[in-house]
């Protein structure tokens, strides 16, 4: 059961006075929209009132199911007019406390949205909408021989708004890169009810500012997203993939840049520390892999294209390479099956440490070559404010997911000590030349921290451009910005 915890907002300053969600206003939203898709019975508050961040439950006044861009549309402007906040939902799989409705209002669930329109096989593109599930997309498209690589943990039950909300990326960004190089245009609901286009359904762009790459990331603060265009490319034939268990963790992060540098672009470089894959194996009893006492992290490696024997040739130069950073015997996938088991251990981390213990997750990013260091720090700063923590992540990308453990921490500690080891883990990402995250986006929980990766100007300048799209603020607020 979670713990209900109201009280983190507080670090938000100068927000507008809301208004709630009158007894009218109800009335008028379920004129507009049908009963079934007006929601305030207290069992669905609390569950549109959690995603996946931590502990944390915010519950709105309505949960809110629209379902066409013109309903949306009229949602926004009475809000608007009204002075209500209103919290966009994708699925609710975040891990920054993006959906949470910390200011109650509206939830405005997307769920309705989850039609695949078009799949343009002449142009390589396919437009979708926003409610539509990552891996539900990547299989329609597989089955026209096309690819949408952008695949986060999550993406069993993840949506594609969610995804362009945080630019999501997961393991397949470190060779093809994350949801926004994928984008080409978006219908959007801006917070006083226009609709609009962002762009235009092409490769290339160069008229005027880029709308479409400033709503990707912008964690549904400057507009609701009714409709995508992606682009897609061919499906790569063959894939090999396989494991390498190091005997030092940061041995096995300096081998990472390694492979980069050998001129070989692996489609995924995953790290896991022991405790890691000790932990799925826990919490998943069907994944079988046989891990040596000495062992202390792993590398998951997989390559992808469409002749095998350049794939063979590659995986043979990158076991070279890791047997001069001290592996142990490689572990090559052998049958679809055995990728699928490897694959599923690394997806389910997080999942497996949430299952565990409480936990903060901090999503880390350094430029590549500095991850040895960044690891290596976070474990002495672990050791300086007495936690424990349990690293994994895209390797390849310099993007290390640290799960910071309560385990039996004090509350005491946990609450007065743990945001100064979380200061200085981000003060030292900065240092390496990185940034406060790499794909799970600022939120709610992450914002108290954004002033280490970004000086005023730069905030200002974006707290402006929030205002020109949204001047009541009633558009997520409360997220990426500690004030108005
Ligand atoms: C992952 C999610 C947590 O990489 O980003 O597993
Ligand atoms: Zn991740």
């Amino acid at each position: 059961m979670r713990r209900l915890r109201e009280n983190s907002w507080l670090f938000i300053k100068h927000m507008p006075d809301y208004k709630t969600v009158s007894k009218e206003l109800l009335e008028q939203f379920r004129e507009l929209l049908g009963e079934k898709n007006v929601l305030s019975d207290e069992e669905s508050l609390e569950r549109y009132g959690q995603d996946e961040t931590e502990d944390l439950v915010y519950k709105p006044v309505v949960v809110l199911k629209p379902g066409t861009p013109e309903e949306v549309s009229a949602i926004l402007k009475t809000c608007h007019e009204n002075h209500i906040p209103v919290t966009p939902r994708g699925a609710g799989t975040g891990l920054s406390g993006g959906a949470l409705p910390v200011f109650g209002g509206v939830s405005l669930s997307m769920e309705r949205f989850n039609r695949v329109l078009e799949i343009d096989e002449r142009n390589l593109q396919a437009t979708v909408e926003p409610g539509v599930i990552n891996e539900v997309f990547q299989d329609a498209v597989k089955e026209k021989k096309l690819f949408y690589p952008p695949d986060p943990a999550s993406k069993g039950s993840c949506f594609l708004g969610g995804n362009l909300a945080h630019s999501s990326g997961g393991p397949k960004a470190v060779k093809y890169g994350t949801t926004r190089d994928y984008v080409l245009n978006i219908q959007v609901v801006l917070p006083t009810g226009e609709i609009i286009w962002t762009g235009a359904n092409v490769l290339k762009y160069s008229t005027g500012y880029n709308l479409t790459q400033l709503m990707i990331g912008s964690e549904g603060t400057l507009g609701v997203i009714t409709k995508i265009v992606f682009r897609l490319i061919p499906y790569p034939q063959h894939n090999l993939v396989m494991l390498v268990p190091f005997f030092s963790a940061e041995k096995a992060c300096e081998a990472v840049s390694a492979v980069f540098r050998a001129g070989i672009v692996p489609s995924g470089l995953e790290f896991m520390e022991r405790d890691a894959i000790d932990w799925v194996r826990k919490f998943e009893t069907d994944i079988h892999i046989d891990v040596k006492d000495e062992i202390q992290a792993h590398l998951l490696v997989e390559v992808d294209g469409n002749d095998p024997d350049v794939l063979y040739k590659d995986c043979e130069r990158i076991s070279e390479l890791m047997s001069q950073f001290g592996c142990d015997e490689i572990l090559f996938a052998e049958s679809a099956d055995q990728k699928t088991m490897l694959w599923k251990m690394r997806r389910k981390v997080a999942e497996a440490v949430k299952s565990n213990s409480i936990y903060k997750e901090e999503d880390t990013v350094v430029p590549r070559a500095e991850l040895p260091q960044l690891l290596a720090g976070v474990k002495a700063i672990g050791k300086k404010y007495g936690f424990k923590s349990v690293c994994y992540g895209h390797a390849g990308d310099g993007n290390l997911h640290v799960n910071i453990i309560k385990g039996d921490l004090p509350d005491a500690v946990w609450n007065n000590e743990l945001p100064k080891g979380i200061t200085e883990i981000f003060e030292l990402c900065v240092k390496l030349g990185g940034t406060i995250s790499g794909e799970h986006g600022i939120g709610l929980v992450q914002q108290p921290y954004m002033h280490i990766a970004l000086p005023e100007k730069h905030l200002e300048l974006q707290r402006e451009i929030k205002k020109i799209f949204d001047p009541h603020l009633i558009l997520n607020p409360g997220k990426i910005f500690t004030r108005a």
